[in-house]
């Protein structure tokens, strides 16, 4: 008898593990459901057909060794999915001086096309590293307005440098963007070529970055070696909504059964969820399944 139960709670927690491992995140029928480590959810798919419409199309490019998702258009790599946004790598703008004051600057641009589902999250905030350092960034949004904003990475000191990994303000700034945009270019420039700070501060840095994962490194990343690490580390997070600028919640079709639909009016579109007790794809047929609960 014992034996029986155990036997049966078994098995129904394995089921239950079952449904929410295979359902969360799956693809359309017949369709890729990998890219290396990446799962690619419905709405978004891999190959013809795949997805929701071309815009949400992705490209797994395997001649990288693990494989690299890229967004259709743009050469913007992808670095994860989830229900409402994708993060994707960086583009770090950067000026780098030799210690006779000759410069290598770069500006950065990313830009998602007219019709795409995406723009930059305003969880993003605008980031500056440096001690003598300006930046701007200037963002089309999606309802047309051009957008600009800037901030200033100023220390005369590296031991006045925190620490602790809070952007306080000294070597480090940040400020918030706007959200909706869906192109930014950033211009970065220094005061003074930084003659004055560059035994301890060599580069400037300028890029976009979820403030939930970044942590400045104080000194470290004073130091100009962080290039790289902040490229491959420090992700920017991207809306992404279905039907923008043509349809809302009311004439939408694609949000499946015992699932609900909401609208973003600030992005012009709208997304779809399961409802309560249930979890899977809500764009896919019987996508949205009961969650068994003992
Ligand atoms: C994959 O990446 C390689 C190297 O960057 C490039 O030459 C190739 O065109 C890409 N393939 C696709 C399908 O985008
Ligand atoms: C994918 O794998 C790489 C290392 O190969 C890791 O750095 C990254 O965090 C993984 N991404 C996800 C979304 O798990
Ligand atoms: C990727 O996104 C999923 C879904 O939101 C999340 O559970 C997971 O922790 C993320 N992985 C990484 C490495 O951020
Ligand atoms: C700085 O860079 C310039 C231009 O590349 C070069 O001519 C000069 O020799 C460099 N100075 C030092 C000290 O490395
Ligand atoms: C960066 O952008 C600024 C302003 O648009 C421009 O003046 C400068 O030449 C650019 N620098 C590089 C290296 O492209
Ligand atoms: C960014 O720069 C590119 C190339 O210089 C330009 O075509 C585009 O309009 C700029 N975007 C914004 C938002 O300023
Ligand atoms: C930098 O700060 C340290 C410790 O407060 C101090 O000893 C040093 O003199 C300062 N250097 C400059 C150039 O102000
Ligand atoms: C949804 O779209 C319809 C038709 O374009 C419009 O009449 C309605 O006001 C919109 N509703 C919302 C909540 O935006």
């Amino acid at each position: 008898m014992l034996l029986l139960f155990i036997h049966v709670l078994l098995a129904l927690l394995s089921e239950n593990n079952f449904v929410g491992a295979s359902l969360r995140g799956i693809a359309k029928p017949n369709c890729p459901t990998d890219c290396g480590n990446l799962t690619v959810p419905y709405p978004f798919g891999m190959g013809k057909g795949c997805a929701l419409d071309e815009s949400f199309e992705l490209i797994c490019n395997s001649t990288f060794n693990p494989p690299k998702l890229f967004i259709r258009s743009g050469n913007i790599q992808i670095y994860n999915i989830s229900d409402s946004e994708i993060s994707i790598f960086n583009s770090v703008a950067y000026s780098c001086y030799n210690e006779s004051g000759s410069s290598d600057i770069v500006n950065s641009t990313t830009s998602f096309e007219e019709t795409s589902p995406f723009t930059f999250s305003s969880i993003n905030k605008f980031t500056v590293i440096g001690c003598d350092n300006y930046a701007w960034i200037r963002g089309l949004h999606l309802h047309g307005s051009d957008y600009m904003t800037g901030c200033m990475g100023i220390c005369t000191n590296v031991s006045n440098v925190l620490k602790n990994g809070k952007c306080s303000g000294v070597g480090c700034c940040q400020t918030p963007i706007q959200k909706g945009l869906k192109g930014v270019n950033i211009t970065i420039g220094s005061f003074d070529n930084h003659m004055n700070v560059w035994p301890f501060n060599p580069c400037g840095f300028a890029f976009l970055a979820d403030e939930n994962h970044f942590r400045f490194g104080g000194a470290r990343d004073l130091s100009g070696a962080s290039k790289l690490y902040l490229d491959s580390h420090v992700h920017i997070l991207v809306d992404w909504v279905i039907g923008r600028g043509k349809r809302n919640c009311s004439q939408a079709t694609e949000c499946k059964a015992n699932s609900f639909c909401t609208d973003d009016e600030e992005l012009g579109g709208y997304r779809c969820s399961c409802n309560k007790g249930y979890q899977g794809n809500p764009y896919l047929l019987n996508g949205c399944q009961g969650q068994f609960r003992i």
